[in-house]
């Protein structure tokens, strides 16, 4: 059990709507959009600030303890993202933050965060060694050890996407990538009580999260992924605690589904994800839902890596639009006319509810 995360600790949903007023000053909503020809829509947290969601867990920790008056220094391990949202929220707070990466991050990742001025030391070949060799530093300094997942306040600020979601769509199902279970944890504290089901998505070989719910608490070291972002070997024990209850299911997804959901998300909808941040729509399409959601959560992918699976992954041409669509127009009954399928408009096509207010929300949630 990781000491920093007493068994005590609580978080709630009245702790995802205190995040969302202390962000609001630093971070713009992010679009969703409706991916047609995936029937789904997309939280697109790979335009968020640093590329990722993690800023908004990041900054509502140093929020917090600045309200809390705790002024030591932060540091923290990540396979990236986390770093990358912690360096811009220190900037942007004008206070110092260290932060250790494995080895093989990718480069855009520690480029970004040597971008926003916080120390980078690369260390180990996982987040998980990262991890470890953090600890030993803060533990000899005296530094505040920042989880990248297993911590309250970085848990509320993930949820805050949630929040967003519910406001732009009204969804039935939001899937979320799963690595120590940060982001899924926030997500359904903000969204479950509005009987929203959870869906988390994880890679074969790399569920961790997956087998400790199902009580494995055998340590496996992940396989080789696309998606380094949830490359995790332990998750979070206090975001186990939350998933257990909240989480309704997670779907594992093959490395080669993953690799052609990115393509297609490059190609179809010019929308350029990092695999972790293409995962939870990669799982999506094993999800049925009327109103589907799939976060996005990342785009830092190195320029190679994107190049490669641009030209090595081949996807299959998506299907046809169905015909039912066509069946329900009223065509002229003398002459029919004879047009292809999809040039007729989809009447299907969902479009959002009626735009609810942060009122409504927090009215729904306190209920
Ligand atoms: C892009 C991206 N998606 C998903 C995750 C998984 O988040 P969590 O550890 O909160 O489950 C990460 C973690 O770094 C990430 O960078």
């Amino acid at each position: 059990m990781d000491p920093a995360v007493a068994s005590d600790v609580a978080v709630t949903a009245a702790d995802v709507l205190a995040a969302q007023a202390r962000l609001r000053r630093y971070l713009d909503v992010t679009p969703t959009h409706y991916a047609e020809r995936f029937g789904c829509w997309l939280k697109l947290e790979n335009l968020q600030r640093t590329g990722s969601y993690k800023v908004r867990g990041a900054l509502n920790a140093l929020l917090a303890a600045r309200e809390r008056g705790d002024r030591r220094q932060v540091i923290t391990a990540s396979a990236g993202n986390h770093a990358q949202g912690m360096a811009w929220a220190a900037y942007r707070l004008g206070i110092p933050a260290i932060t250790v990466m494995p080895k093989n991050a990718p480069e855009t990742k520690i480029a970004g965060v040597a971008h926003w001025g916080a120390a980078v030391r690369l260390h180990g070949e996982s987040y998980d060694e990262a991890k470890a060799f953090a600890a030993e530093l803060a533990a000899q300094n005296d530094f505040r050890l920042l989880s990248a997942f297993d911590d309250a306040d970085v848990i509320a600020g993930q949820g805050t996407v949630g929040l967003e979601i519910a406001a732009a769509m009204s969804p039935d199902v939001v899937l979320v990538p799963i690595g120590g279970g940060g982001l899924a944890s926030g997500v359904a504290l903000a969204l479950k009580s509005q009987g929203v089901r959870i869906i988390g998505a994880q890679v074969e070989g790399v569920d961790a999260m997956a087998r400790a719910l199902k009580g494995d608490r055998g340590l496996r070291d992940p396989a080789t992924t696309l998606a380094d972002g949830v490359r995790v070997k332990e998750p979070g024990h206090l975001t186990r605690r939350l998933l257990e209850s909240l989480l309704d299911d997670i779907v594992i997804v093959r490395e080669a589904e993953l690799r052609e959901t990115l393509v297609r998300l490059a190609l179809e909808e010019h929308v350029i994800a990092e695999g972790a941040g293409a995962l939870a729509l990669a799982a999506g399409r094993r999800v049925a839902g009327k109103r589907k959601c799939a976060v996005v959560s990342g785009g830092n992918l190195d320029a190679g890596v994107l190049s490669r699976l641009l030209s090595e992954v081949r996807p299959r041409p998506p299907r046809k639009p169905r015909r039912r669509v066509r069946e329900r127009l009223p065509l002229p009954a003398a002459k029919p006319l004879p047009l292809p399928a999809g040039l007729l408009p989809d009447l299907d096509t969902p479009s959002p509810s009626r735009h609810r207010t942060r009122t409504d929300i927090t009215e729904e949630l306190l209920a």
